[in-house]
């Protein structure tokens, strides 16, 4: 039989409350948290600072080659602090700039190749020192940890995504319509969905969750569950 990692896997696409529900997943287990889309936000900062174009492979995987992203723990508000070179960048990656040019960053497969080894030794890491894993992003089912016991695919539908989203922009005093929410969100899902290395899609074994209506806690309650079945009791 194939290894099985104590890992749990969270994929699915923007806003549908990944980084959320595994977050609360994490403290709830135990486990230690991985946020796979923080490693290409922190690359998409440093290229926009250093002035490296974002279709430039070659470029970018020279720069991935002299920059550490790393996890410390949580900030105030309780979300693990992101670390580019040492210098906390939790808050900056969120931005509208960095959002709208991750995408063309995450589409290289020079790039994706680095950033699947570090995620890949990371998790491993904590599991060899006997921890669970919980890691969010939208290939890590498929390509980071295939062996994950638990996998999930979160989904919600547009309209709900785009609200959450418009909410989280709100939060922090931006002001984009609705409307404009909706159409990032459309555009992000699509290039995610036909680029041609790791297109997001769902792995066979996992497990699809609407979150659509339902509250972090019931989602969390639900993976819980599935934790409780498949790690527990084999
Ligand atoms: O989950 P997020 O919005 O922080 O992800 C940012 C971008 O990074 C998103 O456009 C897709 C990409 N990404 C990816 O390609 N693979 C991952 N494992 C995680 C994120």
């Amino acid at each position: 039989m194939k290894r099985r990692l104590n890992a749990i896997a969270i994929d699915g696409p923007a806003g549908a409350g990944k980084s959320t529900v595994a977050r609360r997943l994490a403290e709830r287990l135990g486990a230690y948290y991985v946020d796979t889309g923080a490693m290409y936000r922190a690359l998409t900062l440093k290229a926009l600072e250093r002035g490296v174009p974002v279709d430039d492979e070659a470029a970018l995987v020279a720069l991935l080659g002299e920059t550490v992203v790393a996890f410390g723990g949580p900030n105030a508000e309780g979300v693990p602090t992101v670390l580019l070179d040492e210098r906390d960048v939790t808050q900056e990656i969120r931005s509208p700039r960095v959002s709208g040019s991750v995408s063309a960053v995450a589409r290289h497969p020079g790039v994706r190749a680095e950033l699947v080894r570090r995620q890949r030794q990371l998790a491993l890491h904590y599991l060899s020192a006997g921890r669970m894993v919980v890691m969010d992003g939208r290939d890590i089912g498929t390509v980071v940890l295939p062996e994950a016991r638990v996998k999930v695919f979160l989904t919600a539908s547009l309209d709900e995504r785009a609200r959450r989203r418009h909410e989280e922009l709100a939060r922090r005093g931006e002001r984009p319509t609705y409307g404009e929410t909706l159409e990032r969100l459309r555009e992000r899902d699509r290039k995610d969905a036909e680029r041609e290395v790791a297109p997001l899609r769902k792995a066979e074994d996992a497990v699809e969750i609407d979150t659509t209506g339902k509250s972090v806690d019931e989602v969390v309650e639900a993976i819980v569950r599935l934790v409780e079945e498949r790690l527990f009791n084999s």
